[in-house]
């Protein structure tokens, strides 16, 4: 048989239109199918015409509800299994050949053990389903830098969610080419039909997987249609796999928001940040400036991930993989973010708020006083009293919005620039109630990654599980690294030290916490748009004007040494957002201890030598 006829034949096996001339992928799409059986294949090409259309299928089938179109235009509710909320870190794997490449930190099962658990569930899991084939570019179109990826998913809410979070479609298909290589990346929900039997609204299965093979850079989730679990493009992709990619290659996949800042002359900075889920990326890549702050401007590049990679000068540049906002919905507001509430106008998929009566969303945190009636994100009756009683949420604690980025007034014009844009500094912030104080420096690259290793985090409700505890979240990637965590902190030590190898200059490292609490529990410090005044400290580090002291842990600036014009913030208030508690410090350095016992194996010298430095000077 020749060549032009395979192309067609296999184009007809898996009803693939005529411009998919990739062989692999529509080999790889019929093994797929032949698999998990589903009843017919949709190409998605990614046209606002297919989006509307598989939003209207969504809503007749009860998984999404249109919002008031005078309200909120071409928007829609979608509210989950009460099971099926979160990210489920537990059952997430990375399936390396040997287990040290998956580390401590992650969860491990050998490929072959891992393939003979899933074959038998995405056996037939599409049955009565549509399988829709997701083409996607992670960066922007035809970039150097970009990845394509394939996502072969039984969810429509997941292939309109990738729509707006990745550039989605025929255009991804082009740029693969017919001999491009893609990340294979199967979800199922897991919840196959029999004939005739009436669909759910939300389908999923109690059993659950999402499992990483990073030598074949394969990618099977199986149980769940939530968030990262599913939308394969985001951790499981652009975080666990590229990660992989990064450290073979010599780049950073990183949870890092990245965003602009121009002062009033025009001076303009690139931050890359990096807190855990739930712990403000969102909010800081949106930040407009605080009174006070006339000239100033924040702009967004990106507010979950990005990939960092020295340029021919040495100096790191940064894209964001993503074209969307998956974001937390609880909390925001016209106060905290209002270009997040700009961005939130018209054009979103809003998943597990809830329902106001006049058919749109609110979420706790968006009023001060909650109307007098909802609809919850379980679609039950709720009310203010009813809250009260029973302690119930109107909109889940980990709700979300998706959103094109396009949609952002505050959209950085190098967003979708392949080249990137360089990096002046990291910064990496847990939620501490206690202990970190607001803001630090590192004195030097490995003090910093010092810093960011041994960061500690309260859990939040963007993962399944038990909420509020401290746990270490080495730069904010202990879910979504793709590897042995230590090799990732030689990794991040040894590109440093390649890169001042050759002049180049590195950006500074910070760490910051914003969340520190008074004994009502109260947050001391405003955050949101103040966060610049800590934001402008650094950038004058930068420029070698700012003034600060050394700790124990790095250079600190003193009350004078921010600019506090616009905001009344006592120096009282201040020493309890920066004072470094002897007992507290000497209890979390044990807790760093842990943690480089828990990575022994491979673990940078480096790192235990910052240790006993820092004790030496805290005198512990
Ligand atoms: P992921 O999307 O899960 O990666 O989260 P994220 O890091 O983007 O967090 P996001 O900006 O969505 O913020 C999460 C929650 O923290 C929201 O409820 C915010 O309102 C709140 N938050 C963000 N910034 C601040 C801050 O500076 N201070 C306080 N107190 N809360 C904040
Ligand atoms: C996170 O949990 O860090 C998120 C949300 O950004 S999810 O896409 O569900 O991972
Ligand atoms: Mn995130």
């Amino acid at each position: 048989m020749n060549q032009p006829e395979t192309l067609v034949t296999l184009q007809a096996a898996v009803s693939a239109p005529s411009y998919v001339n990739n062989i692999r992928l529509l080999n790889w799409v019929r093994e797929v199918a032949s698999l998990t059986q589903p009843d017919r294949i949709h190409w998605c090409d990614g046209s606002p015409g297919e989006y509307d259309r598989l939003c209207g299928e969504l809503v007749a089938s009860g998984t999404f509800l249109r919002l008031n179109p005078e309200l909120r235009p071409n928007s829609y509710l979608a509210r989950t299994d009460p099971s099926d909320v979160a990210r489920v870190e537990d059952r997430t794997f990375i399936c390396s050949q040997r287990r040290e490449d998956a580390g401590p930190t992650n969860n491990w099962m050998a490929p072959a053990e891992m393939r003979a658990t899933l074959e038998p569930l995405f056996t037939g899991s599409m049955r009565g389903r549509t399988m829709y084939v997701i083409p996607f570019s992670m960066g922007p179109l035809g970039s150097p830098i970009a990845h394509i990826g394939v996502e072969l998913s039984d969810s429509a809410y997941v292939a309109v969610n990738m729509r707006l979070m990745t550039r989605m479609g025929r255009a991804a298909l082009d740029a693969l080419g017919s001999d491009g290589e893609f990340v294979p990346c199967v979800h199922t929900v897991g919840a196959p039909l029999q004939p005739g039997q009436k669909d759910v609204a939300w389908p999923c299965s109690r059993t659950k997987y999402i499992v990483h093979y990073p030598e074949t850079r394969e990618i099977w989730s199986y149980g769940s249609g939530y968030g990262g679990n599913a939308l394969l493009g985001k951790k499981c992709f652009a975080l666990r796999i590229a990660s992989t990619m990064g450290r073979r290659d010599g780049w950073l996949a990183e949870h890092m928001l990245i965003l602009g800042v121009s002062r009033p002359d025009g001076r303009k900075y690139h931050v890359a940040a990096a807190f855990p889920s739930a712990c403000g990326k969102t909010n800081f890549a949106m930040l407009i400036p605080p009174p006070g702050f006339d000239g100033w401007r924040v702009t967004t590049i990106g507010d979950d991930i990005a990939w960092i990679k020295p340029g021919a000068d040495g100096r790191l540049r940064a894209i964001n993989p993503e074209a969307g906002y998956f974001g937390v919905a609880p909390g925001t507001n016209e106060q905290t973010n209002p270009n997040c509430m700009a961005s939130l106008r018209r054009d979103v998929i809003f998943t597990n708020v809830a329902l106001t009566d006049d058919g749109d969303v609110w979420w706790e945190g968006l009023t001060a006083e909650p109307p007098a009636h909802l609809i919850d994100w379980q679609g039950k009756e709720w009310t203010p009293e009813i809250g009260r009683a029973s302690g119930a949420k109107a909109a889940h604690p980990n709700a979300r919005f998706t959103v094109a980025a396009t949609n952002n007034p505050a959209l950085d014009p190098a967003w979708d620039d392949p080249a990137g844009v360089p990096i002046d500094a990291f910064i990496f912030g847990g939620r501490r109630s206690t202990t970190v104080p607001l803001v630090t420096e590192a004195r030097n690259w490995v003090e910093g990654v010092y810093m960011a290793a041994t960061m500690g985090s309260e859990t939040t409700a963007a993962a399944f599980g038990q909420q509020g505890v401290v746990r270490r979240d080495p730069f904010a990637m202990l879910p979504f690294a793709g590897y042995n965590m230590a090799e990732y902190f030689a990794h991040w030590i040894r590109l440093g030290e390649r890169l001042a190898a050759v002049g180049a200059r590195l950006p500074r490292i910070f760490t910051v916490n914003w969340f520190r609490k008074d004994e009502a529990g109260r947050f001391i410090w405003p955050g949101f748009g103040e966060n610049l005044r800590v934001l402008a400290w650094m950038l004058d580090r930068i420029d070698g004007l700012g003034q600060g002291e050394e700790t124990a842990f790095g250079i600190t600036p003193r009350y004078r040494d921010l600019a506090w014009s616009g905001l009344d913030f006592s120096e009282a208030s201040f020493r309890a957002v920066t004072s470094i508690d002897r007992d507290a410090w000497d209890a979390e350095m044990r807790l760093h201890d842990e943690l480089f016992a828990q990575l022994a194996h491979n673990l940078p010298p480096e790192l235990p030598a910052t240790r006993a430095a820092i004790s030496a000077r805290l005198g512990l």
